[in-house]
């Protein structure tokens, strides 16, 4: 009825939909993430949940990490930052794999279990799983009291207020923010990381807010793009190191909202199979920001425009190799190599919106999809 239909104009703030609204709240939900936690200048970094296991956590043999879609893929990019900065072997698993093959797992693990909802039925029971083998389970929620906040040992929220679109966007980048913080707070107390090096992390990390503010002003070069290529069947995504999860992801996005087949892939793996499918219908994007895997990656694209393939990449600000082989180029502000997830994210969730919007589709309900899966 009319008053429902006024009340929920309301709650999306002016934009079309949830998902547009989310996607632009991501500065203040990030920022509200590292409120009260992060304090670059004194080299302050606390997580209230971490504090009683901190002990079990840094002497872990391994880490174990357990969530399905949008969650799986902040999962990726915290085995990238467990390994690099604190030196302790990562897996990253599926929670409805993990579950149901008797897994190896035992006291000496330490579980992190990645939720939005904190209702994800596969998610939960492999939470009680480890539990029954004794692993200490800590969980990264945004529903605070949902079943697996409640499931877990301990656990740190990630604060990004309610996501109602059905397409996570401002909980993914909010995961990764609490996932990035326990990471250097990890690789400090352990030594493997300098107090130098953990310092100039922190004064980095602070100033993801205002990138990523920076980086949503791209929206309108993004629905040049997005009008461009809504009629396409298929769209390929490639990165590399901690751009690999962010091309799922933004596959993930395209797929679940504007129905398009999409797939993400490390750049690398791309002659082992996907590129046979390349050709002038084909639209890849990639993922080229300026870090230690770029000469590479920049040698991905010349394949592709080799055989015809249309190019969209993601860049570094001030690019100037890509530019002449792009089709369309998208330039992010520049930051450290570990933190370019929060960043490169943004313009691959516009591009998906703006595609579904003109396609026609239902961007908040996605047709077969719930917000939270609580059945197997
Ligand atoms: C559903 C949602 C996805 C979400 C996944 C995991 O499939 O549609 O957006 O990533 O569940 O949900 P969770 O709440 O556990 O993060």
């Amino acid at each position: 009825n009319q008053l429902e239909l006024e009340l929920e104009a309301i709650e999306k703030g002016g934009y079309d939909h949830f998902m547009l609204k989310e996607i632009n709240e991501q500065p203040r939900s990030i920022a509200d993430c590292m409120r009260g936690r992060l304090d670059a200048k004194n080299g302050r970094l606390v997580l209230g949940g971490l504090r009683d296991y901190m002990n079990k956590f840094q002497n872990a043999k391994r880490i174990i990490i357990t969530a399905c879609g949008t969650s799986w893929h902040a999962g990726l990019v915290a085995e990238y930052l467990f390994e690099e900065f604190a030196r302790i072997p990562v897996e990253v698993e599926y929670a409805s794999e993990f579950r149901y093959r008797n897994p190896v797992v035992g006291p000496e693990d330490f579980i992190i279990a990645i939720s939005q909802s904190g209702e994800t039925a596969d998610t939960l029971a492999a939470i009680e799983l480890a539990k029954s083998k004794g692993a200490t389970i800590f969980g990264v929620c945004n529903v605070v009291g949902s079943s697996i906040a409640r499931a877990t040992h301990a656990g740190s929220y990630t604060h990004a207020g309610p996501e109602i679109g059905v397409a996570s966007t401002k909980a993914f980048t909010a995961q990764i923010s609490v996932l990035t913080m326990m990471a250097l707070k990890l690789g400090y107390q352990r030594g493997t990381l300098s107090e130098s090096r953990y310092m100039q992390l922190l004064s980095e990390l602070e100033t993801i807010p205002s990138k990523v503010e920076r980086a949503l002003k791209l929206n309108d070069k993004i629905q040049v793009i997005a009008e461009k290529y809504k009629d396409s069947r298929n769209f390929l995504y490639l990165g590399r190191g901690y751009n690999f999860p962010v091309a799922l992801e933004g596959a993930l996005k395209l797929k679940e909202i504007s129905y398009i087949h999409a797939e993400g892939y490390p750049a690398a793996e791309m002659k082992h199979g996907p590129i046979a499918l390349i050709d002038e219908e084909m639209p890849v994007v990639f993922i080229a920001t300026k870090d230690s895997s770029y000469e590479k990656v920049v040698s991905n694209i010349q394949e592709v425009k080799a055989r015809k393939g249309k190019i969209i990449a993601v860049v570094t600000e001030g690019d100037d190799t890509v530019k002449h082989m792009a089709d369309y180029i998208i330039e992010i502000p520049d930051t450290e190599e570990a933190f370019v997830p929060l960043i490169s994210v943004i313009p691959l969730q516009q591009l998906s919106y703006h595609i579904a919007v003109m396609r026609g589709c239902n961007v908040d309900q996605p047709r077969n999809l719930a917000k939270s899966v609580t059945v197997e």
